[in-house]
């Protein structure tokens, strides 16, 4: 008996003692800087870990602009001007980079990619008093990532706090006194895939960012993390009412119950205990994505997005739009089980490697 004790003992202080080159020493999550005046060359600095180094870099600039940037700075503040996390290579996968992603973004001028003229078909944006959200559909192998891949999530945890991507800083004006006024995102995630996507930054002044940008719910997709009406051809920008925190509802008799994501290894979700309440919006605006996303014609010195009309973008409210259907199709390909969990797989991989590590996610 006293053997066997001591042997596990011994088994859980080297499994310890692995822990310690997983893990930063400041995670992630935990790091601020001031945009753009602090952002330093890179945030994740440790060298040493099982993920290796920061793939790309936080300080951006004109220099970095364009095709091959590696600018892992990235910004979401209104319908035209946000950026999404895909890979730098061709035909990726995004599980093979979740570690990797690189900022695209629809806006010049930060140093990132642009992303391609006509790779956005569909983007809502969703103002709350806690968060703003994307969700969008995208012609997904214009930024690298490869035709049918149901890709995954990011966000700035990951199993090792190191983030995915890892030293990813995402920022934003939508919470500030005005559209100077950066703000950086503690809580977000960024789920991408099946053409589809989500991003939804929450307020750090609202004492429940965390709740609204959970991120252990990284297998069931847009559908149960950022419940939404968005609509594939239509741009519009909308206010709306709070979603559930993701994870929780509230059954027919009013009692609250959170799920909780199966492993891995127990195979893929086939069902789920309830249907996501997608809460209502209101004072929607539509335009058109020519009106919209214009950088990427600009660069490539087209001069299709030059309509004539003296720069007024052409709207026109949708009024109220509270479906309670709405969901994008990445979401529910995910759910219906032939999807690749990539996350999960991750996760199960990275546990394996670092022991008795099943409090994270
Ligand atoms: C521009 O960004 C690159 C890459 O981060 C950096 O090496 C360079 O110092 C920056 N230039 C300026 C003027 O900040
Ligand atoms: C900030 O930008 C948004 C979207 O472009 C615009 O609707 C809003 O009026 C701007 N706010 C201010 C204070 O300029």
């Amino acid at each position: 008996m006293a053997a066997v004790a001591l042997f596990s003992a011994s088994l859980l202080l080297a499994t310890a003692a692995n822990a310690q080159s997983t893990f930063p020493e400041t995670p992630l999550a935990s790091k601020t800087f001031a945009y753009p005046d602090e952002i330093p060359y890179q945030v994740d600095t440790d060298v040493g870990l099982i993920r290796g180094t920061q793939f790309g870099y936080n300080l951006c600039n004109s220099t970095t602009e364009g095709d091959s940037s590696l600018c892992q700075t990235s910004f979401l503040n209104s319908l035209d001007d946000f950026c999404l996390w895909a890979p730098s290579e061709k035909d990726s996968l995004i599980a093979d980079t979740e570690g990797e992603e690189v900022a695209w973004c629809t806006k010049a001028g930060r140093g990132t990619r642009i992303i391609p003229d006509g790779a956005l078909t569909g983007v809502q944006f969703m103002r709350t008093s806690a968060y703003v959200q994307v969700i969008g559909f995208i012609d997904q192998t214009k930024i690298n990532i490869q035709d049918g891949d149901y890709g995954g999530e990011l966000d700035p945890h990951g199993a090792d706090l190191r983030g995915n991507p890892m030293g990813g800083l995402v920022y934003s004006t939508a919470f500030g006194p005005d559209n100077n006024t950066y703000t950086q995102m503690i809580e977000w995630h960024n789920f991408m895939g099946g053409n589809a996507f989500c991003f939804k930054v929450c307020d750090p002044s609202n004492e429940h960012a965390a709740d609204y940008c959970q991120h252990v719910y990284d297998r069931i997709g847009c559908a149960y993390n950022a419940p939404n009406n968005a609509q594939d051809k239509v741009f519009e920008s909308c206010e709306g009412e709070l979603q559930d925190y993701p994870g929780v509802y509230t059954g027919d008799d009013g009692q609250t119950t959170t799920y909780t994501q199966p492993a891995e290894s127990l195979g893929a979700i086939t069902t789920m205990p309830y249907q996501p309440r997608v809460p209502a919006s209101s004072n929607c605006v539509s335009f058109e994505s020519t009106a919209l996303y214009t950088e990427a014609a600009k660069a490539s010195g087209s001069s299709s997005a030059s309509s004539g009309s003296g720069g007024s973008l052409e709207a026109s409210s949708t009024g109220n739009s509270a479906a309670a259907s709405g969901s994008n199709a990445a979401s529910m390909l995910r759910i219906s089980g032939d999807s690749v969990a990539w996350m999960g797989f991750f996760w199960v991989a990275a546990a394996g490697v670092m022991g008795a590590m099943t409090v994270f996610a």
